[in-house]
């Protein structure tokens, strides 16, 4: 319950699941995780890291990130590490990729990445 994914996330956590041995049927799995996505999906009270964090630093990107990285989780698990921009663009590939299709285009993306290999780069 403290946990928020998307649908394709959650879809993860439960296909995982059953392979240690839960036990649902396909159509039960397909039950929970939409149960999940739609109870615990982004938006609904991110999950608190307990992190520390500042304001965003102004740059092109900002809002974007501000608006698709604070829906699951605080800013503070994306403010407080530094990444390269390859690693950047992975994780906002990954983090897009689970909230589920169409929720941030490639252009984006790559915006994303490149704002936060800037700012929190290496
Ligand atoms: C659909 C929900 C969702 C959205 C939207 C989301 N995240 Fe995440 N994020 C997660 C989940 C779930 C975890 C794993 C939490 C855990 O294991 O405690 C996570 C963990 C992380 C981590 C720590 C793990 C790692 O890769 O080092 C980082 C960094 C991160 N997110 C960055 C971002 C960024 C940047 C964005 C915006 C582009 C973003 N997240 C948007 C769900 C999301």
């Amino acid at each position: 319950m403290s946990l928020r994914d998307g649908p394709v996330g959650w879809r993860r956590f439960v296909d995982d699941m059953i392979l240690r041995g839960a036990q649902l049927n396909p159509q039960e799995a397909d039950t929970v995780a939409q149960y999940l996505a739609k109870s615990f999906g982004p938006g609904t009270s991110p999950m608190q890291s307990g992190l520390k964090t500042d304001p965003l630093p102004p740059g092109d990107g900002e809002k974007l990130v501000e608006s698709h990285c604070a829906l699951c989780h605080d800013l503070g698990r994306v403010t407080t590490i530094t990444r390269s921009k390859d690693e950047w663009n992975a994780t906002v590939s990954n983090m897009m990729a689970r909230a589920g299709t169409n929720v941030a285009s490639q252009d984006e993306i790559m915006t994303m990445a490149s704002y936060l290999a800037s700012h929190f780069g290496k």
